[in-house]
Formats: structure tokens, C-alpha cells, sequence
């Protein structure tokens, strides 16, 4: 890769201050990292797979599969490769070694929670299991495997209102969210569909920063924008967005909307991406960051690629993992199903 490559590629680029804005000198100093970083790769026979919301010198540079949770652990399961780095936060690492266990699975995130993973544990799911006895447990895909390996089924933003819909159980106990539980009854009560659904207290510290004043001041001043959101924002923010979905859904919107003008109520990696890839669509409002996504550096990818530590190995026990995989296969069977008549979030 040159320079000049990397460059046409962000050089549209304009959020979160000094974080991602990029000049032709910028990109001259990491391309050397970058092409080391594409050597050695293959060199190691492995694959970077890379969530939207990191930096976009990492997006861009050396990604071969981008992508919102759901896609990248498709990705996961299909590629070859003897070693996945997973360029995101660390219950994504862990689902992709739930799903290839034989394979090397390297997290260079120098962060490792995220507010949703961090806010309930396994004992909680046990406790809770007591207290909710008949209740089938549905887990959003931010959590641990541990957490995992006691629900009945993993979800993701993506399919979330979909397979609650779809599954065949009238008391849901869905966790960690708290947004995206009061999200998911509304939803359930729009599409005419009867079930208890109790959900925790977890939040998101990025989603939870948005509110409806701020959409209400851009349609103000931008009649025409379209506002997108992630369902992890609170219910009033859901209720004011034309559109609401995960990350993968909302490119795919603006892909397919003529609108010019967006307000992306997610991570600002999205709204990078949005002026990179559709530099005939405008940004408009600010985006928040999330720190957990945004501790991955290129230094640290090749750091992992040459020398991993152990703390940059994913390792599961194999009682959880297998548990685990249950869940995730549960999400599949019936994501899948989905899939082919219509999206999540229709
Ligand atoms: P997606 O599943 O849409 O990629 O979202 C993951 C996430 O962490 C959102 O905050
Ligand atoms: Fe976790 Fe929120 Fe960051 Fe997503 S944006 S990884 S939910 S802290």
C-alpha cells in the first residue's frame, strides 16, 4: 500500500479532534507500520478482522473482513487462516474462539471490558435464573463467555428483534442492556407480539451519551437529515431515528437512501466510515467514542503478529466454551432463518 492510497482513503475523514483526521505526511508515516503489519500476516498465515468503530488507519490499512459483531463472527467461522486477530474489544476475540476453538485467537485491544461485557457475571445469570424460573434467557452477544454459557441464546444488534420475535418462548429475561430491553418490548408491542420480557440494568457509556434534544436541535437545523441509531441509545432517541439498527443495517440505510444529510447515533468509527466510503453523504451533529474499541493501535497489531503475550491469547475452558457455543449456534439457527425473508430491524 502507498501513501497515496492510504490517503484518498481518509483523507474525507473528519471526526473526534486529532484521533482521525489524516494528512498525505500522516499517511506517509504509517504505511511503513501498515505494510509490515500486511507481510507479516501472511507470513503467519493469519487474518485481521476489524470492528468499524476502531481507528480508521486500522479499518483501511490492514483489515481483511470489517464488520459489525454478527458479520465478523460469520467471518470467524469461514476463514482458513490458523490465526484470527480480532481488532475490537475482548468478548468479540472470545466469540470467535468459542467458534474455532483449534484456532489462535489474538485480542491487541489494551483495554479489555466494555461497559455492557463488564456489567453482569455468571453468578448474576445463575441468581437471576432462580428468580426468573421458566424464563428463557437471552444474552446480547457484549457479553463474556461465561455470561453466555448460561443463557439459552445469544443475540446481536443485528437480529435481535427478529429472533425474540421468532422464538418460541412468551418469557424472555434479556440481558445486559437496560436500552436495548425497553427497546426490545417496544419493538415487541409495535409488532403486535405478546411476551413478559425483563430485562437488567446494563448500559453502554457511548449509546447512553445521546439524547433526544440533540436530534430535536439537528432537525431544526437540518430538516432534511435522516436520523440512524444504535439500539443500544435509550427509548426516546429510538422513537426520533428514521432508522434504528446495528452497525452493519445502518451502512447499509445510508447505502440505500437518496437522503444526502445523516446524524449517526452510534460510535464515531461509524461516522468515519460514513465519510470515507460516501463522500457524497454529509455528517452532520457530533459522535461520541468508545475508549474500549479505540485502545487498539497498529503498534500493537504488529506486537501481536510478532511476539503475543498471554494476555493477548483468548483462552476458554472447555466446559464454557462448549456450553457457549450453544448459545451462539442458537442465535445462528434462527438469525439465519430470518435472514433470507427480511432484516432484523424492519
Ligand atoms: P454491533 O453489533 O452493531 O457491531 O455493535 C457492537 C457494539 O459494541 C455496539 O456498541
Ligand atoms: Fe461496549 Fe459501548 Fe464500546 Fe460497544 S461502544 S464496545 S457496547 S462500551
Amino acid at each position: 500500500m502507498t501513501a497515496e492510497d492510504l490517503y484518498n482513503k481518509l483523507k474525507n475523514v473528519r471526526i473526534g479532534g486529532n484521533v482521525c483526521q489524516y494528512s498525505l505526511r500522516k499517511c506517509e508515516e504509517l504505511v511503513p507500520l501498515i505494510n509490515e503489519i500486511n507481510r507479516l500476516k501472511k507470513e503467519k498465515d493469519a487474518v485481521i478482522l476489524v470492528h468499524s468503530y476502531v481507528s480508521p488507519e486500522i479499518v483501511y490499512g490492514v483489515a481483511d473482513f470489517i464488520g459489525d459483531s454478527y458479520k465478523l463472527s460469520k467471518d470467524a467461522v469461514n476463514t482458513k487462516a490458523k490465526t484470527i486477530v480480532f481488532v475490537a474489544v475482548r468478548f468479540m476475540g472470545e466469540t470467535a474462539k468459542i467458534l474455532n476453538p483449534d484456532k489462535e485467537v489474538l485480542v491487541p485491544a489494551r483495554l479489555s471490558g466494555c461497559t455492557l461485557a463488564d456489567a453482569i457475571t455468571a453468578e448474576d445469570v445463575r441468581n437471576l435464573r432462580k428468580q426468573f424460573p421458566g424464563y428463557t434467557f437471552i444474552c446480547y452477544v457484549n457479553t463474556t463467555a461465561e455470561v453466555k454459557a448460561e443463557c439459552d441464546v445469544c443475540v446481536t444488534s443485528a437480529n435481535v428483534y427478529a429472533i425474540v420475535e421468532k422464538y418460541p418462548s412468551d418469557k424472555i429475561y434479556f440481558l445486559p442492556d437496560k436500552f436495548m430491553g425497553i427497546n426490545l418490548k417496544n419493538e415487541m408491542a409495535r409488532r403486535g407480539v405478546r411476551k413478559d420480557i425483563q430485562f437488567f440494568k446494563g448500559t453502554c457509556y457511548v449509546h447512553e451519551e445521546y439524547n433526544e434534544e440533540a436530534i430535536l436541535k439537528v432537525r431544526l437545523e437540518y430538516p432534511q437529515a435522516k436520523i440512524v441509531s444504535h439500539p443500544e441509545c435509550n427509548a426516546d432517541v429510538v422513537a426520533n431515528s428514521d432508522f434504528v439498527g446495528g452497525t452493519e443495517q445502518m451502512l447499509d440505510y445510508m447505502r440505500k437512501t437518496r437522503s444526502k444529510q445523516f446524524l449517526m447515533l452510534t460510535e464515531c468509527g461509524l461516522s468515519a466510515r460514513l465519510q470515507s466510503e460516501f463522500p457524497d453523504k454529509e455528517l452532520v451533529g457530533s459522535c461520541a467514542l468508545c475508549k474500549y474499541m479505540k485502545s487498539n493501535t497498529l503498534e500493537d497489531i504488529l506486537r501481536v503478529l510478532k511476539a503475543p503475550k498471554a494476555s493477548d491469547r483468548v483462552v476458554i475452558e472447555d466446559a464454557v466454551r462448549i456450553k457457549a457455543l450453544k448459545s451462539l449456534e442458537a442465535m445462528f439457527e434462527y438469525a439465519e432463518a430470518q435472514s433470507s425473508r427480511k432484516t432484523a430491524c424492519e
